[in-house]
């Protein structure tokens, strides 16, 4: 029999729903965005997330399902994202899909979130292969991963205080900018001198590849203190602001490039859809002999096609989580393989 999984996301404040078949790929997708819903509280407040996610998955499975012209009994497997992300949030997909399984006398396996990011530029044409090195830069998670196979991950640098993509909303607040804040520095740059301010690059003069972020938004701060607030100065901010943690990003890629001796690297989460940051990286692979991926622009923020595939890839090697309806809200991508 065919696989097909139904994958479902609901880590943060986006539902997310895909079917992945193992003839066919990824054949339907869609994705619900409560972007709306947080604008007013400039960041994502969890309890409105998790009832939100409630009022619309169901439905969001049904469209899906009607989309593809099938039906809840073509499914042979159901993945979920159990973590890490907002623990109301996750148990709506982790219940949902658990029991939804459970009627349909089909597996039901856990995803973690991190890892479907990774995966995410499987779904393209020119997929990666495996060993290779991951940038991992969303609105939760900053980090390289030496990733030596499927589900083997080795963290070789991670953020010691903001994520990236929090980085970027915490800044756009300072500048009055609704969340998220990303897209939004991204489009004020573009009008922007990213010279005219002298940003840092953090923890870029001493060995390692850790990051620091919480610095950035600090230095603006007192920018904007200094200069008074004079929303003419905004773009120059945004632009100097977001070369400074491309420069940053690119700088620790190429040192964890040159250090494994890896000559593919992976890009995804939420910021990997900053062009700046893949006009970069794109044309340094290119005078490199270094393959870049990136997701397609849609699955870099959260969605389900990527934790179907990882479902699938999962339920393939025989995985199953049992009946108990469990998240892990802390769950660290490094652990995978050892479970
Ligand atoms: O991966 P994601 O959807 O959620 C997490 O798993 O955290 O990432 C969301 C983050 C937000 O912080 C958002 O501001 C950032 O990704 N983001 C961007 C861009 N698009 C989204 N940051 C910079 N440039 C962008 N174009
Ligand atoms: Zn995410």
């Amino acid at each position: 029999m065919i696989m097909i999984i139904l994958g479902i996301e609901t880590s943060c404040d986006e539902t997310g729903v895909a079917l992945y078949s193992e003839a066919n790929g990824l054949i339907a997708q869609k994705l619900y965005s409560q972007i709306g819903l947080h604008k007013e509280f400039g960041g994502v407040v969890p309890e409105l997330a998790s009832r939100d996610q409630i009022q619309k998955l169901l439905p969001l499975i049904h469209e899906l399902l009607r989309d593809a012209d099938l039906c809840l009994s073509d499914l042979t497997g159901i993945a979920f994202t159990a973590g890490p992300g907002l623990a109301g949030a996750l148990m709506v997909g982790a219940c949902v899909g658990r029991s939804l399984a459970w009627a349909l006398g089909i597996p039901a396996v856990a995803v973690n979130h991190l890892e479907a990011h990774l995966l995410a530029p499987m779904l393209e044409e020119n997929p990666p292969t495996f060993p290779h090195l991951a940038l991992l830069v969303s609105g939760g998670h900053c980090a390289l991963i030496h990733v030596k196979a499927f589900s083997e991950y080795q963290i070789i640098g991670e953020t010691l205080d903001d994520a990236v993509g929090e980085a970027f909303d915490k800044t756009a607040r300072i500048l009055g900018l609704p969340y998220p804040g990303g897209p939004k520095i991204a489009a004020l740059a573009t009008q922007g001198d990213p010279h005219h301010y002298t940003f840092p690059r953090p923890m870029t003069d001493r060995p390692g590849l850790d990051f620091s972020f919480s610095g950035l938004k600090t230095f603006v701060a007192n920018l904007i203190q200094r200069e008074g607030h004079n929303p003419s100065t905004y773009p120059d901010i945004a632009a100097g602001f977001q070369q400074a943690i491309v420069d940053t990003l690119v700088i620790k890629a190429k040192r964890a490039i040159k250090q494994t001796g890896l000559s593919s690297l992976v890009v995804s989460g939420g910021v990997s859809a900053n062009q700046v940051l893949r006009e970069t990286l794109t044309e340094w692979g290119q005078n490199c002999s270094v393959q870049v991926h990136f997701p397609r622009l849609e699955f870099c923020t959260d969605n389900g096609a990527m934790v179907a595939y990882a479902g699938y890839q999962r339920l393939q090697g025989g995985e199953t989580t049992d009946l108990m309806v469990s998240i892990q809200p802390r769950w660290r991508i490094d652990t995978l393989g050892s479970q």
